[in-house]
């Protein structure tokens, strides 16, 4: 059987005092859409962040298509592949952030190239048809020559989206794409990300949408407190939850 696009194993992570990954274990096979819930600190930001080499595991293991990114030793120590592979290994998946992070001193259009030029020695005219065809696919081809100060918070976002893939990511992480937007613009970075969903992306997606989460995401993790406290299929993790404490919590979010 193929390995799994993402295999996380009993990841570890302490900011000074405070244990915010406390044994969080996760595989997610390809095409699956998985969304991650929960509450304020429990530790969903990290674990998305640890998964690409944003921040350091101290103990565990991840796997990305069955690649070794870091792994902990018998002795307890926790090894990283060299710079040259690790780099590989995380440019395989593609993140996009609650605050979009784009260049704002470059157009939507050079934006979108700048990571596939420098990192990748792409050609700018090897580079800019595909760029097109990803703003097309977000519906901003017309805002190619826009600067970010002059879109909205969504349309931003469908950059930030057309940006990543521009890498041609095997995975996409998203850490709650929409929360920093307008209600009335959530709606077109949700559909984007559904519509990557039905050409059966791999996507990690950390949310407060519920409803979207349940359409959307083959399974849904819940972490409370840095850890999972359930992953279960979307239908049944809303139907019936099977921790009081996903039911506190949902109870509170729906
Ligand atoms: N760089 C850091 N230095 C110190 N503490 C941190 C750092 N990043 C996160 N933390 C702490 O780790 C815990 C988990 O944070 P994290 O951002 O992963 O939570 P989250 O589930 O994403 O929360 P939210 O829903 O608010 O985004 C929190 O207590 C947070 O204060
Ligand atoms: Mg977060």
């Amino acid at each position: 059987m193929a390995s799994p696009m993402i295999e996380a194993r009993d990841l570890h992570k302490r900011f000074a005092a405070v244990e915010v990954l406390r044994g969080v274990s996760l595989d997610v096979e390809r095409g699956e859409v998985v969304a991650v819930i929960g509450p304020s600190g429990s530790g969903k930001s990290t674990f998305l962040r640890c998964l690409n080499h944003l921040e350091t595991i101290d103990r565990g293991r991840i796997d990305i298509e069955g690649e070794t990114l870091v792994a902990t030793d018998a002795d307890g120590v926790c090894r990283y592949s060299s710079d040259a592979t690790s780099r590989r290994i995380c440019r395989r998946m593609g993140m996009v952030f609650q605050h979009f992070n784009l260049f704002p001193h470059l157009t939507v259009l050079q934006n979108v190239i700048e990571a596939p030029i420098t990192v990748k020695g792409l050609r700018r005219d090897e580079i800019v048809p595909q760029a097109e065809d990803l703003l097309r696919k977000v519906g901003l081809l017309d805002k190619r020559e826009s600067y970010p100060s002059r879109l909205s918070g969504g349309q931003k976002q469908r950059v930030a989206i057309a940006r990543a893939l521009a890498m041609e990511p095997d995975i996409m992480l998203f850490d709650e794409p929409t929360s920093a937007l307008d209600p009335e613009l959530t709606g077109e970075v949700l559909r984007t990300i559904r519509e990557l969903a039905e050409e059966h992306m791999t996507m990690l997606v950390v949310t407060h949408e519920m409803a979207f989460a349940r359409e959307v995401a083959s399974r849904v993790v819940f972490m409370d407190g840095g850890e999972i406290v359930e992953a279960r299929p979307a239908r049944d993790l809303f139907a019936s939850p099977a921790h009081p404490r996903t039911r506190a919590f949902l109870d509170h979010m729906l």
